[in-house]
């Protein structure tokens, strides 16, 4: 007890001396390493000693991920350390006009949204044989994403909208749907979707918009805007074993 107690009074003075002289990332592997040889409740709470350990600034920008249809921040286990053995994340969106949030799964995690202002189309689909549930939300509702389904929100207002969500694990993790499925070898994606050509397969897989996209062509004409450009720069990793054909 006397001894791990010690180790871990060093453990604390290490991280707190030197924090002065490195980076946020930095010191975010060093809590995540403190934490993780913490064995108690209270050991973890010595190792975030300073009281901001305990803060996360949702509009530092860390954490965030900004594009046409928005942007998208996430708290989790690997930006913010005091989530460790917490057990749960946190995702704040602010969707432009008509964004999307585009499907995409929580491996880890089921997930409740909150609407702060505007309206939303939400919707999900479970495991095969399960039906297609949505809804249409407005400010003030929320609603719900089984661990594992396939999601997606749409802000179908021509206002931006604000969502907050909460996850059950710290490390809910998240597989964005057409990327992942487009980044794997072009002739299992080919044989999957039926009788498309390669060709084919390849325009789409290098024309996936990255999160947030922008969204339905409903939304877009009943607002009056337009798609316009969007990066791709989402797409999963390529090499010999999922070239794109013509590249290997
Ligand atoms: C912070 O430190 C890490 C590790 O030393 C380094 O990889 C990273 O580039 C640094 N970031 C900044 C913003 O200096
Ligand atoms: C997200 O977008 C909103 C609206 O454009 C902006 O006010 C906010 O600062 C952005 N948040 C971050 C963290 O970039």
């Amino acid at each position: 007890m006397k001894f791990s107690t010690f180790v871990l009074s060093i453990l604390g003075a290490a991280t707190c001396v030197s924090a002065q002289n490195t980076n946020a990332t930095t010191k975010t592997a060093e809590l995540l390493e403190g934490l993780q040889k913490a064995p108690t409740r209270l050991a973890r709470l010595n190792v975030l000693k300073d009281n901001k350990d305990w803060l996360f600034d949702f509009t530092s920008g860390l954490g965030t991920t900004k594009n046409a249809g928005g942007n998208i921040t996430a708290a989790n286990v690997a930006n913010f350390p005091a989530l460790f053995a917490n057990g749960l994340a946190m995702t704040i969106a602010q969707m432009e006009p008509c964004g999307m949030n585009t499907p995409h799964t929580h491996p880890r995690a089921t997930e409740i949204l909150y609407l702060v202002n505007g309206e939303m189309e939400a919707g999900f689909i479970e495991e095969n044989g399960a039906r297609f549930v949505h809804n249409t939300l407005t400010k003030g509702q929320g609603t719900l994403f089984p661990q594992g389904s396939i999601h997606y929100q749409i802000n179908t207002g021509c206002d931006p909208v604000l969502f907050v969500a909460a996850l059950n694990d710290e490390d809910p993790g998240t597989s964005q749907i057409a990327q992942r499925f487009f980044g794997l070898p072009p002739d299992v994606t080919q044989a999957t979707l039926g009788d498309v050509g390669l060709q084919e397969v390849t325009k789409l897989a290098i024309g996936i918009p990255d999160n947030m996209a922008i969204g339905v062509d409903k939304c877009l004409k009943k607002c009056g805007l337009t798609r316009g450009s969007q990066t791709m720069k989402q797409q999963q990793p390529r090499d010999a074993d999922n070239a794109l054909p013509g590249t290997k």
